[in-house]
């Protein structure tokens, strides 16, 4: 099978080069075109895996920057339960093949494929998204999915209009009033803690502590609630190119990486550089900070703005783990040698971010005094007692301990 990989870039769609897969295995083959080559403003969609260089290159997997524009856990039960209720025809065999499930309207970040010139771009959606005010209906039909008794309509709403986009959570594209686009994560059956409660006050927390984030807000919804989160990879309905640092470091799938490493590849690959670097410092400080345990590289991205570089993008899936859930997370290390995360070795690295120590320790009392006042965010937020309790344990913890030391 070929497919043509296109990207939308400097307002123009353009054709990056041809994906090849064959047969049922998972291996792919990508080659650049010869008019993207020669370009003036072209650059690597995924600068490890696929440099910027004549011919084919080959993977035994589905290359990062293709698979971060794909679904994951979620996306994968509704393409799996279309297939089985006769929604869609054929049934997935090969990763790419659902990557070209997702609409292509809302897919994330720039990328976008067809099957051959003059073919429409997959997947070719409904072309409009549920507005905020359908968030009742999508839910709705995100508990049909759970409890199994979702029918074929519930199935094109969510898979079709409402993308999955990627993710384990439940979630989908909308969107905002002012026509830009969302993603609204819902709840599931068997959450034990208000999710999006919690996400939204560690988005809230992280922006408090002078982390770039996206824009958000938490939409109350019966006894449950949704976080509506503005998607950074639109600007004035243009796309703009992503990709994950897991995909940015080449990582085969399963495989950590760690904090420094992500420092090494702004190095390689950033805009701004030092920018980004202390950004990036503050942002594993606030992680041990806020328990986000959840900070798996899938779950760091890059943008590009500028051709060829790549700079951090706001950060997303910021969630507090309280005590008792986190055995069994594996927390991404700080560096390479794959240590338990401390503050002390936090500021141990902090030169590999660019970073004096004294520096270090200024923006960890800073990210410190944010967490330590979580409550009375919360409180601003609206959270209720039981909301804010849940995370007690997330926000006060062994590291806010640990940090007083240091300060
Ligand atoms: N605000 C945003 N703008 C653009 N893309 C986003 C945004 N937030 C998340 N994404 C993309 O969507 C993917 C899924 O979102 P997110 O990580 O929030 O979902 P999740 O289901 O909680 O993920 P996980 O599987 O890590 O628990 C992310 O990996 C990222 O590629
Ligand atoms: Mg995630």
């Amino acid at each position: 099978m070929s497919i043509e990989v296109h990207i939308e870039w400097e307002r123009t769609t353009q054709l990056v080069g041809r994906l090849y897969s064959a047969g049922r295995g998972q291996a792919v083959s990508f080659e650049y075109s010869a008019e993207w080559l020669a370009g003036q403003s072209t650059f690597a969609i995924d600068p490890t895996s696929i440099p910027m260089q004549r011919g084919m290159m080959h993977s035994p997997v589905l290359f990062g920057a293709i698979q971060d524009c794909g679904p994951d856990r979620w996306g994968k039960i509704l393409i799996e339960r279309a297939v089985r209720k006769g929604v869609l025809e054929q049934r997935p065999f090969q990763e790419i093949d659902y990557v070209l499930a997702l609409d292509d309207n809302s897919r994330i970040g720039a990328l976008r494929f067809r099957r051959g010139d003059g073919e429409a771009f997959l997947a070719q959606g409904p072309g409009k998204l549920p507005p905020v005010v359908q968030l009742p209906a999508l839910l709705r039909a995100t508990e049909a999915i759970h409890s199994e008794t979702e029918t074929a309509k519930d199935l094109r709403f969510l898979l079709g209009q409402g993308s999955p986009l990627g993710g384990a959570r439940p979630k989908s594209a909308v969107a905002m009033p002012d026509g830009s686009l969302g993603i609204a994560k819902f709840p599931k059956p068997d959450d034990v803690r208000d999710i999006a409660a919690g996400e939204i006050l560690a988005l809230s927390l992280a922006r408090a502590s002078g982390i770039r984030t996206a824009d958000h807000q938490l939409v109350p919804m019966g006894g449950h609630a949704v976080a509506v989160i503005k998607r950074f990879d639109r600007e004035q309905g243009c796309r703009i190119p992503f990709i994950s640092a897991s995909s940015l470091l080449g990582l085969p799938i399963g495989e950590a990486g760690s904090y420094t490493m992500l420092a090494d590849a702004i190095r390689q690959f950033g805009d701004d550089v030092s920018g980004d670097l202390r950004e990036l410092w503050r942002r594993m400080v606030f992680s041990l900070l806020a328990s986000n345990y959840d900070d798996h590289l899938r779950n760091h991205g890059f943008l590009m703005h500028r051709s060829g570089r790549w700079s951090l993008s706001p950060a997303y899936d910021v969630n507090p783990v309280p005590e008792i859930e986190r055995a069994g997370i594996n927390k991404t290390s700080i560096s390479e040698d794959g240590n338990e995360p401390s503050i002390e070795l936090a500021i141990k690295a902090s030169p590999r971010f660019g970073l004096k120590a004294d520096e270090a320790v200024r923006i960890l009392h800073e990210i410190m005094i944010v967490v330590q006042n979580w409550r009375e965010l919360g409180q601003r937020l609206h959270l209720n007692a039981s909301q804010l309790n849940a995370y007690a344990s997330a926000f006060e913890n062994d590291f806010v301990k640990e940090a007083q030391e240091h300060v």
